[in-house]
């Protein structure tokens, strides 16, 4: 499948209240000279440094490599002056699922999560009708904002999902054309 178009940097224009959610993303992104684009092979160091400050259980590096050849355009990353974010997902089973996503520390609370997991679902949406994801109980940040992207609880616990013991709580969203 050809690589989808990146994210468009946009600037804001008046009348924000007829602004779609996507365009008003985009926006704020461009404001922060923050692109959104599918991984290259070259970017993987960084990300691993954005993981090892996210995770108290990173991947090893070889996963990370063996998800940008199998993963492709569902590996994306966030950049500014380096990569600053990044989300992988894929479809399994026929389903969308998120594998993991992630933002440097210094680089939260400005929309690039949402932003990430904005383009995610849009790359994913018109080829499934679902998609799910594994998180942390106590992971507020990330359940709040798969929330606001319509994701919810589905009531299922993995025991043990993590290296650490912790169980992970699953989340579902129906993708529009699933009706
Ligand atoms: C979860 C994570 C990716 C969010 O990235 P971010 O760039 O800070 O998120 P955004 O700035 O786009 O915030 C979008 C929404 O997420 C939620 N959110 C983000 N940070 C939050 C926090 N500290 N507390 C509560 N909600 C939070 C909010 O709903 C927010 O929307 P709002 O600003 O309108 O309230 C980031 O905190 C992170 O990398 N955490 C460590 C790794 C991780 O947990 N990944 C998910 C694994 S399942």
């Amino acid at each position: 499948m050809a690589d989808p178009a990146p994210v468009q940097d946009e600037s804001f224009p008046e009348g924000a209240t007829s602004l779609n959610r996507r365009t008003l993303v985009d926006a704020c992104l461009a404001n922060r000279d923050v692109t959104i684009r599918t991984v290259k092979v070259e970017d993987l160091g960084q990300i691993r440094m954005v993981e090892r400050a996210s995770f108290p259980d990173p991947y090893p590096q070889l996963r990370f490599l063996m998800l940008h050849f199998k993963a492709r355009e569902g590996f994306i990353v966030a950049c500014k002056d380096g990569i600053v974010g990044y989300a992988i997902s894929e479809i399994r089973g026929g389903r969308g699922h998120i594998i993991s996503m992630a933002v440097s520390p210094e680089s939260r609370g400005s929309g690039i999560g949402e932003a990430l997991l904005e383009e995610s679902i849009r790359r994913l949406d018109p080829r499934v009708n679902e998609i799910y994801l594994e998180v942390r109980e106590d992971n507020q940040a990330a359940i709040r904002l798969y929330e606001k992207f319509s994701f919810r609880r589905t009531g299922e616990f993995i025991e043990r999902y993590y290296p650490g013991g912790e169980a992970a709580v699953v989340m579902l969203r129906s993708s529009p054309k699933a009706g």
